[in-house]
Order: structure tokens, then C-alpha cells, then sequence
């Protein structure tokens, strides 16, 4: 979307501060022992507590069958995006990446409720890990080619030319999108590109960039359970994202604290 007034701006900055304090205190259980759906439930709660509805529960994608049943994406080692919630449990050293979506207010409000959306990806029982460094490092290399009038391209550039430079595969299949008045909205954001090349960002765009790298090839492909997008080469992965409005010399990063 484009924002038409302050006030639609107010409501994400208020929507993405509120998803941000979510996803950070769904990052800080996520410890040994714990498992992906008590993980999901707790960000549930906490989107609810907060006045917001969580987005992605029952969202659908063309071509998959069911749709997703959870309001957190927990997604383990070599699985990429949106893991199902089930009742496995996290191990010491597993790299978890946790993506979450509300519509803030809550759809119950009054309907002027808007949507941000972010992930980030921690390594289980703590410690410093290169691949999800660099996947992080590589949202705000993306996040800095942010203004009015770059192009998409310029951030596919930057995030693709740094990730590759540090020896990691670039994910193509999956990209950052528009967001805000629905959870996917055009422009797609690839993580991979050319400067100059393609749509032009504009004041008051709301876009949703997330790079996703891996530690061997970056081809993917969906899992059995129908949802969940691991690497063919079984190589971990890592995902980090944030909502950001577009201004006239940068970014505004919506889902931070
Ligand atoms: N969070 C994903 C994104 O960043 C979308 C997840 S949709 C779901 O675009 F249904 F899988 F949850
Ligand atoms: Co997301
Ligand atoms: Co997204």
C-alpha cells in the first residue's frame, strides 16, 4: 500500500512496534525443550493481548491445500519459511527462524485495522553463528538502499551482492512484498537483482523485505506437510524481515521496539 494519511502511518508504526515486542519475547523462550507450537501459542496470545489479530492463521496460497493453521512460522535448520507449529521440540544449536504477521487493530476494531509483518532467526541455547549474522546484516544492506525513487532492484542488488560475497546462497523462490492493507501486496521485493531494474519505490510505500540465505545451494522446494520450504541440499538456513515505510531519503522500519 501507499499511505494516504498520518493516520494510517500512526497505525503501523503503533501495529509494528506491538508485532516487534511480540516476535522479540517469542525469540527470547525459544530455548531447548521447548516446542514449536508452545512457541506459536505464546505469540498467539500475545498478538490477542495486544489488541491485534494474528494474520497468518488461516491464510491460503494458491496451489497449497490446507490453509496455514498457526499465527507464528517456526522454521528449523535446513527449513527456510513457514515451518508448521507442531510438537517438536528445539535442540541446543539449532538455527529457528520465527516470521509473524498481525492486522492491528484487530479486524473486530472497525475494520481500519492494517498489517506488518517480520521474522528473525536465533541459534538455540545462544552463541554467535556466521550464516545468521550475515542473513541480518544483509536486511539492513537491503533496508539502506531504501527511498523514494531506487528500485527494487537496487535491494535485490545489495542483499544478493553481499550475501554471495560472504559465501552463502541467496534464496530466489521466496521474496519481500508490499504489505499493509492485505499481508501480500505488490511490488515482490527479490533478495536477488540488478540495480535499477524494476518497480519504483514511492513515498508512503509499506514493503516487507526478507532476505533468506543458506550455508550450501539455495534451491528450495516444499515439504511433504504441504506449508514448509526447506533447502534440496538439506544446508541450514537463516530469514530475517521488516516492515518499512518508504521516505523521501530513506526507510522507516516499522517493526522494531
Ligand atoms: N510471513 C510470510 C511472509 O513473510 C508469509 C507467511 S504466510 C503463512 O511473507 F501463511 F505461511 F503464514
Ligand atoms: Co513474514
Ligand atoms: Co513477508
Amino acid at each position: 500500500m501507499i499511505i494516504e494519511n498520518q493516520k494510517e502511518l500512526e497505525i503501523l508504526r503503533e501495529g509494528g512496534k506491538k508485532l516487534a515486542a511480540v516476535l522479540n519475547e517469542a525469540a527470547s523462550n525459544a530455548k531447548e525443550g521447548v516446542t514449536t507450537r508452545e512457541l506459536n501459542n505464546l505469540a498467539e496470545n500475545l498478538i490477542l493481548k495486544s489488541g491485534g489479530t494474528p494474520s497468518f492463521k488461516g491464510y491460503k496460497v494458491r496451489g497449497v491445500p490446507i490453509p496455514y493453521p498457526g499465527s507464528l512460522c517456526v522454521s528449523i535448520n535446513d527449513e527456510v519459511v513457514h515451518g508448521l507449529p507442531s510438537d517438536r521440540a528445539l535442540k541446543n544449536g539449532d538455527i529457528v527462524g520465527l516470521d509473524i504477521g498481525m492486522l492491528w487493530p484487530a479486524s473486530s476494531a472497525g475494520g481500519e485495522g492494517l498489517y506488518t509483518d517480520t521474522a528473525l532467526t536465533v541459534l538455540v541455547g545462544g552463541g554467535t553463528n556466521k550464516l545468521i549474522n550475515a542473513t541480518k546484516k544483509s536486511l539492513e544492506i537491503g533496508i539502506a538502499q531504501v527511498r523514494a525513487g531506487a528500485r527494487v532492484g537496487d535491494i535485490g542488488h545489495a542483499i544478493q551482492s553481499f550475501l554471495e560475497r560472504e559465501e552463502f546462497g541467496v534464496v530466489r523462490e521466496l521474496v519481500g512484498h508490499g504489505v499493509g492493507r492485505a499481508v501480500h501486496e505488490d511490488p515482490e521485493i527479490p533478495n536477488f537483482g540488478k540495480k535499477g531494474i524494476g518497480a519504483e519505490l514511492v513515498e508512503g510505500m509499506i514493503i516487507a523485505l526478507e532476505p533468506m540465505a543458506t550455508e550450501g545451494s539455495p534451491k528450495v522446494k516444499i515439504a511433504k506437510d504441504g506449508w514448509t520450504w526447506v533447502t534440496k541440499d538439506s544446508s541450514r538456513s537463516a530469514h530475517f524481515e521488516h516492515t518499512v515505510v518508504v521516505t523521501k531519503n530513506g526507510a522507516e522500519i516499522l517493526t522494531q521496539t
